[in-house]
């Protein structure tokens, strides 16, 4: 018999079999860690104003060129800086990772 606490235990060890380096889970915490949110929205798709664009769903090869750029200054138009500084700080495997899980919701 399952109560409700080994039930979550449960759960929260298959979440670590399958979640634990998988680019999914790290790309949804690092996304939280990076403030990504604070601009985008939690889902990617609730930028808090009409100039900054929506991200979730969108193709993860596009995100992953478009975040390199912005980080190399190669992308650089009148939004662009308030997201370069984040970048600065945000890695290639990092980036991919973000993408990735990105291109899932
Ligand atoms: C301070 C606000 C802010 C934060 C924080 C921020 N961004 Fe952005 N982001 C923007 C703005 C503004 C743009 C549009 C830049 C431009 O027009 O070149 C953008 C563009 C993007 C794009 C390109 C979208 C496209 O359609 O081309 C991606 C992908 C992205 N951000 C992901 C992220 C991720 C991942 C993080 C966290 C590591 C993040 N952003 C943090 C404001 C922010």
């Amino acid at each position: 018999m399952m109560n409700k606490k080994s039930l979550f235990g449960a759960v929260v060890a298959v979440g670590m079999v399958f979640g634990a380096g998988s680019a999914m889970a790290d790309g949804a915490q690092l996304y939280q860690s990076k403030t990504c949110m604070s601009c985008h929205g939690a889902n990617g798709d609730a930028p808090i104003t009409p100039m900054y664009p929506k991200i979730g769903g969108q193709n993860a090869a596009y995100l992953i060129q478009q975040m390199k750029d912005i980080k190399s200054g190669a992308r650089n138009n009148g939004q662009t800086a308030a997201m370069k500084g984040i970048m600065a700080a945000v890695s290639d495997e990092e980036i991919e990772a973000i993408a990735n899980w990105l291109a899932t919701l």
